[in-house]
């Protein structure tokens, strides 16, 4: 028998202090938030937040100040009262140095993303990040260290597990009605040759980067139907890029300014024996998929363009248009009950963005844990990290750190609190 004394079970490393699993902080009846980084994304989501009781906004923050004076603006056409104007590429760090801020929502370019939350953390703040959360383990690890330390909540702001379709079927398997889920895939797959990569710094640095720069569309949805650290955990990923055939004179994979191929795709393996395929592809002309693939003991599904639902007594038929979207109306899942109407009207992605943010603020008010704590935070965003050393050490397998230092198994499901 093998002498196992010296190997380093992941049980035996205890936290310095406690996890943040289904963290508990004061309730919030009034969320003072302020704004970091309202480009693109940060306006659309900020609109959210002029729909929701109980919020204040007291700072707005980018280095662009006809983006802070269009916010401005919409504050004054709601009748809300101003917010202080934070223009230098640092006053991101006064806004988290206020004590008058319960909650600092994170939208910048991703190169700032960790260092800005844990920058707020420090400050007693609240963080809510835009995805990725992190580019590297080491961000990973400085933000699950720094949210034990500081007791505050730190989540990646991931929208696609908030869609219609991935919500009520992530009901339906919980019914049971899939049986044991056995594989799932998903995707980003996006054209974005639009955005001319080459000219805005951001997107150019995505193009330097390896392997899938941005998981967490597909995979978030995922990890919560598999129970990530609710019961199973992410294991070892192997990856695999394509060459880049649409710049092909700007593509040296080996060294050069431009790395990312048109195509990667990941199999991760979870510690229960699930499998996961996930793929990015922003580079081809494609319509726009997260390819959600489900394949249970019981039943199947599949989200390419439409939904499609198979099982197991008729499984090479699926079933028909009406009897996917009866059940998909039977399973529709709460969040859309109590708020599809508004979320579809003021929200962009079908309404799925307005009840994340939703969400995020009515847990806050009632002092409930958050739908997506740190750890999801880290363990969908590390897949920019771990995928990336996978294809440049010619596919060979990663393992995952566990991020929850041997608490993956103490809740044992993803629960929403009310
Ligand atoms: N969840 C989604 O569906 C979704 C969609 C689009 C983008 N995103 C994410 O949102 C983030 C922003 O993307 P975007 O498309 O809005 O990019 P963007 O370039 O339009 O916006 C980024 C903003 O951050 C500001 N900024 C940069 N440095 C700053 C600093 N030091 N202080 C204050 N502000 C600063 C910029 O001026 C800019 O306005 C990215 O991380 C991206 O991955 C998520």
């Amino acid at each position: 028998m093998a002498d196992s004394r010296n190997k380093l079970d992941v049980h035996d490393l205890k936290p310095v202090i406690d996890d943040v699993l289904q963290l508990r902080c004061e309730p919030l009846p009034v969320v003072r938030m302020a704004f970091v980084g309202l480009g693109k994304r940060g306006k659309q989501s900020f609109q959210h937040f002029l729909y929701i009781d109980g919020v204040e906004v007291k700072a707005l923050c980018d280095i662009y100040s006809s983006n802070l004076d269009e916010m401005q603006k919409l504050l004054q056409n709601f009748n809300k009262a101003q917010a202080d104007l934070y223009v230098q590429p640092e006053d991101w760090k006064s806004v988290c140095e206020r004590d008058d801020i319960d909650l600092i929502y994170i939208c910048t370019d991703r190169s700032k993303h960790a260092e800005i939350a844990v920058y707020a953390m420090k400050n007693n703040k609240h963080v809510a990040i835009e995805v990725p959360a992190a580019n590297t383990l080491e961000e990973c690890w400085e933000l699950v260290n720094t949210a034990e330390q500081t007791r505050k909540h730190c989540i990646m702001l991931e929208n696609c597990c908030y869609d219609y379709d991935e919500l009520a079927l992530l009901n339906l398997s919980r019914s049971g009605f899939f049986g044991e889920i056995v594989h799932v895939e998903g995707a980003y797959i996006h054209d974005l040759r639009f955005l001319d990569f080459e000219n805005k710094a951001h997107y150019l640095d995505l193009w330097k980067m390896n392997g899938n720069p941005y998981p967490t569309h597909g995979l978030g949805p995922l990890c919560q139907l598999l129970g990530i650290h609710r019961g199973d955990k992410l294991q070892s990923i192997v990856s695999v890029s394509s060459g880049q055939f649409n710049y092909p004179e700007k593509y040296d994979a080996d060294n050069s300014s431009l790395t990312l191929g048109n195509i990667n795709t990941s199999i991760i393996k979870t510690y229960k024996g699930k499998t996961i395929v996930l793929q990015h592809d922003v580079s081809s002309p494609r319509p726009y998929t997260r390819n959600y693939l489900l394949s249970g003991s019981r039943a199947y599904a599949e989200k390419r363009n439409e939904l499609r639902i198979a099982v197991s007594e008729n499984p090479s038929v699926y079933l028909s248009a009406d009897e996917t979207a009866m059940l998909m109306a039977e399973n529709e899942h709460c969040f859309y009950k109590q708020k599809g109407e508004l979320a579809r009207k003021v929200g962009a992605h079908g309404g799925m963005d307005f009840i994340m943010d939703y969400r995020l603020i009515y847990c806050l008010q009632n002092g409930l844990p958050l739908d997506m704590d740190v750890y999801d935070a880290v363990e969908w965003s590390c897949v920019v990290d771990l995928s990336a050393r996978s294809v440049v050490g010619g596919s060979a397998a990663i393992e995952f750190p566990d991020f929850t230092r041997g608490r993956w198994d103490k809740l044992r499901k993803l629960e929403f609190f009310q």
